[in-house]
C-alpha cells in the first residue's frame, strides 16, 4: 500500500530511485511529495510522486518507478494516476514531467509531447528543472505535459 515517504524512508527510496536510473535530487524538500510501498521483506517495490511549483499551478510528476521484476502488471499506471490525482487535490492545473525512455507509458495517460523550454518556463525552480539546466542536460531531455482536472476542494 502507497504511503507519504518520511525522512526514515529517504537512504532506501535515494538508492531505490537510482537503481530505476531516475534523479534523486531534492528529495527531502518540501514541495517534493513522495511516497512508496515496501513488500513484506520492507524493501522498497515501488515510488510514485510530484513537486509542485511555486505559484501551485505546475507540478512536476517524478519518482514514479516499478521494481524490475514486478513491471507490466498495471502497478506503473496505477503510481502514476496516484501522482496526478494528488497533485490535483493540491490544485495543481498541469502536469509536466522529463522522460526519455518511457513517452509510450505517459501516452497512455494523457500525456503529450512538448518541449523542455516550455516545461522549464512553467517549473523555473523545480529542482529537476536547475538540476538538469546546471548539467547541461536539459537539451538532452524529453519532456510531457497534460493538463489536469479541477478540484472543487483543493487539499495541499
Ligand atoms: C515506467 C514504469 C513505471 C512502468 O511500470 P509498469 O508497472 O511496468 O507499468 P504498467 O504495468 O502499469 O504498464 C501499463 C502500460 O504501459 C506500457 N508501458 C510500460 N512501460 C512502458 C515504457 N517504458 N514505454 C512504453 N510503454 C510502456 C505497458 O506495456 C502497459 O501497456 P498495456 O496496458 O497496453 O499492456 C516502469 O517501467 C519503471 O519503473 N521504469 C523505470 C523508471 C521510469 O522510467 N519512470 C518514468 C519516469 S518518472
Amino acid at each position: 500500500m502507497l504511503r507519504p515517504a518520511t525522512s526514515a524512508d529517504l537512504d532506501d527510496l535515494a538508492a531505490f530511485l537510482r537503481s530505476a536510473d531516475l534523479t534523486v535530487a531534492a528529495l527531502a524538500e518540501p514541495a517534493v511529495h513522495l511516497w512508496l510501498e515496501r513488500d513484506e521483506a520492507g524493501a522498497v517495490r515501488a515510488t510514485t510522486g510530484f513537486e509542485l511549483g511555486a505559484a501551485g499551478e505546475h507540478a512536476l510528476v517524478r519518482s514514479v518507478a516499478v521494481r524490475p521484476d514486478l513491471r507490466g502488471a498495471g502497478d506503473g499506471l496505477r503510481l502514476a494516476r496516484f501522482a496526478l490525482d494528488r497533485a490535483a487535490d493540491a490544485g495543481a492545473r498541469q502536469a509536466w514531467l522529463f522522460s526519455r525512455r518511457s513517452g509510450g507509458f505517459w501516452q497512455k495517460l494523457g500525456f503529450a509531447a512538448t518541449t523542455t523550454s516550455d516545461l522549464a518556463a512553467a517549473l523555473p525552480d523545480a529542482h529537476q528543472v536547475r538540476l538538469f539546466r546546471s548539467t547541461g542536460q536539459l537539451d538532452h531531455e524529453v519532456a510531457w505535459h497534460r493538463p489536469l482536472p479541477v478540484r472543487d476542494n483543493v487539499v495541499v
